[in-house]
């Protein structure tokens, strides 16, 4: 028998491992990401980590660390007790730091510790791990799947950086993959081995010595050809990363606001997890407006009091508001009814986009603009009781 699809947050994250919050910019990804793994380790035994790629020290201070790092902090009771909450379980978080998670592969990976000192002593080592091929991507891909690996956790809770091409994220295993067994790696460290066998017969090396300076040249052609040593153990790690990925224990949610941009992004997104047969779990609809909004029957309501406000002012005056100058009172009542209306337009629009989105996963929740930030654990908790139970029918 088919497992039944899971029909609220609560049962998606409990029966995953893997959970990824991911959408476009400002959406509110952190803060789901967070309030998620905080309600499921307030309500369920066990052990829960939220590991986010961001910089995220507000979320720090939010779960009452003072900062977190590449190592996993434990959020300590006295956050959960200044919540009000006793949980079942434990919450942990950690903050991917790409440059130490780096060194650490290239340490587990490299043929003996002498190959991996000179790596990691390369110049270019960090310069190179910056900006090659996603390497953020690539390496927070690699952390959650060690993390998964070592099995301490019953559920991980992945906040990713806002991406345009969220897509980078998914293809990030197989591209690394990929860059080992490609011509180029074998192109980037021909040219030294050639050089020391024939060095005056290259002139255009000679030029290149001449500009780049030849120590950099070989700096270069060191890195890749000690990278290349890596290569195996890489591909093969790829290629697992890439089957946590489309795991079913794996699931994806997509954060998104009901403003054009970013839903139609959500929805692209959505096109492509389905295209390349991951899962996606849910859509988490945040900041949505009110519902009361979306009635029409405020409608008439509001236009009448744009309509009759010179009347209505000396009449409030006369019954409530004492001694209020009418024409302010006129004016106020004016711009109420206005943004009323304005609001209304911009309620329907999202009541279509949500309509779209809504057609798509198995769960969908809806969050609504909060009238204050959230910057502690009991404004994460009072999001995540908005997601953790709600149901979609179809
Ligand atoms: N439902 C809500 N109501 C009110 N404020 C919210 C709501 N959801 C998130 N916020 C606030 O919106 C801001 C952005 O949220 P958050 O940092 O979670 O977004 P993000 O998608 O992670 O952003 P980024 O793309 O920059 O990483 C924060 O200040 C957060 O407190
Ligand atoms: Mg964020």
């Amino acid at each position: 028998m088919a497992p039944a699809k899971p029909s609220s947050l609560e049962h998606l994250l409990t029966s995953r491992e893997i959970v990824i919050a991911c959408g476009s910019g400002g959406v509110g990804k952190t803060t789901t990401a967070a309030a998620a793994a905080a309600m499921a380790a307030v309500r369920h035994d066990g052990k829960v980590l939220v590991l986010t790629v961001d910089p995220a020290r507000r979320l720090a201070n939010a779960l009452g660390l003072e900062a977190f790092g590449n190592v996993e902090k434990r959020v300590p009771d006295e956050a959960f007790r200044a919540a009000g909450v006793k949980p079942h379980g434990e919450l942990w978080a950690a903050m991917l730091d790409t440059k130490l998670s780096w060194d650490d592969l290239v340490r587990r990976h490299a043929p003996d510790a002498s190959t991996a000192r000179r790596i990691l002593d390369n110049p270019l080592y960090q310069n190179i791990t910056g900006r090659f091929v996603q390497s953020h991507e690539y390496i927070a891909m690699e952390r959650l799947y060690q993390l998964h690996a070592d099995g301490k956790y019953d559920l991980i809770v992945v906040d990713t950086p806002p991406t345009r091409n969220a897509i980078d994220f998914l293809e990030a295993p197989q591209r690394m993959g990929d860059f080992f067994s490609s011509r180029l790696l074998r192109m980037l460290t021909v040219p030294y081995r050639s050089r020391l066998m024939n060095f005056a017969s290259k002139p255009f090396y000679q030029v290149a010595d001449r500009i780049l300076g030849s120590q950099f040249l070989e700096d270069i052609a060191e890195f890749f050809i000690l990278f290349q040593t890596m290569g195996p153990g890489f591909i093969e790690r790829a290629e697992a990363v890439t089957r946590l990925l489309h795991d079913r224990r794996t699931t994806f949610v997509v954060v998104t606001t009901l403003e054009s941009a970013p839903a139609a992004e959500a929805e692209f997104f959505i096109d492509v997890l389905s295209s390349k047969k991951f899962h996606l779990g849910a859509i988490v609809l945040n900041k949505v407006l009110p519902a009361y909004l979306r009635s029409e029957q405020g409608t008439p309501t509001a236009e009448r009091l744009v309509e009759n406000a010179a009347k209505l002012a000396p009449a409030l005056v006369r019954s409530v508001l004492k001694r209020a100058d009418p024409e302010q009172v006129q004016r106020v009542l004016v711009e109420i009814g206005q943004s009323f209306l304005r609001f209304q337009v911009v309620a329907q629009r999202e009541a279509e986009e949500q309509a779209a989105l809504a057609r798509i996963p198995d769960v969908v929740a809806t969050v609504p603009y909060f009238d204050t930030d959230i910057y502690d654990l009991t404004g994460l908790l009072r999001l995540g009781e908005q997601i953790w139970t709600e149901t979609h029918h179809g």
